[in-house]
């Protein structure tokens, strides 16, 4: 698998300081607001794991499962819901957790969503953030790195579904996209 990657461009241990560094600051602006931590599947699932545990306050966590209608976002950015909730978000300060923001329409749609059920905040943090790549109004309230527009995988990150099990945020060989 490894052999696929042309270039790491964030390592293992770059995404560990981050991560503590994200940890510590939501630690102290969540100190006794018990936060709802969201993960968007699949994503954000490596990211998620890390970080929460990098936050030293009480907190709750949950997943959501979004995908588009066919394979391409609408440009409304409806998406259809795969796995919603398990908890209420009604007066809740939310924390969403994702691995990264495109275009923004995942999260454009996911942010009204919460605060159409009441929401008491709702707060963005991604490892990455390509804004490039951007059509929804979309501002991350934390992002991690900003990263070019190039195909990213890793550390959640998938291409055809593989690669998310990467330590490290890569760059795939072109030859991987030719030969699919
Ligand atoms: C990817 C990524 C974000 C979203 C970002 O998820 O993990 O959730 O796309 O793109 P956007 O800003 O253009 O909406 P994907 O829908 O591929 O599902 P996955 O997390 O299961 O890979
Ligand atoms: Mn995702
Ligand atoms: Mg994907």
């Amino acid at each position: 698998m490894k052999e696929d990657i042309e270039k790491v461009l964030i390592s293992a241990d770059e995404i560990k300081v981050k991560k503590e560094e994200i940890g510590e600051r939501i630690t102290r602006e969540y100190q006794h607001r018990f936060p709802l931590v969201i993960g968007v599947l699949k994503g954000a699932m490596p990211f998620m794991a890390d970080l929460t545990r990098s936050i030293n306050a009480h907190l709750e966590i949950d997943f959501m499962d979004v995908s588009s209608y066919g394979n391409q976002m609408t440009s409304s950015g409806e998406v259809k819901i795969v796995k919603d909730l398990d908890s209420s978000v009604e007066g809740r300060d939310i924390i969403i957790i994702e691995d990264i923001i495109d275009s923004g329409l995942t999260l454009s749609y996911l942010v009204s969503l919460f605060h159409h059920r009441k929401a008491n905040s709702v707060k963005i943090v991604t490892l990455l953030d390509k804004p490039e790549g951007r059509k929804a109004d979309i501002v991350p309230d934390i992002a991690g790195f900003t990263v070019p527009d190039e195909f990213v995988v890793g550390y959640g990150l998938d291409y055809a579904e593989r690669y998310r099990n990467l330590p490290y945020i890569g760059i795939l060989k072109p030859d991987i996209y030719r030969d699919s």
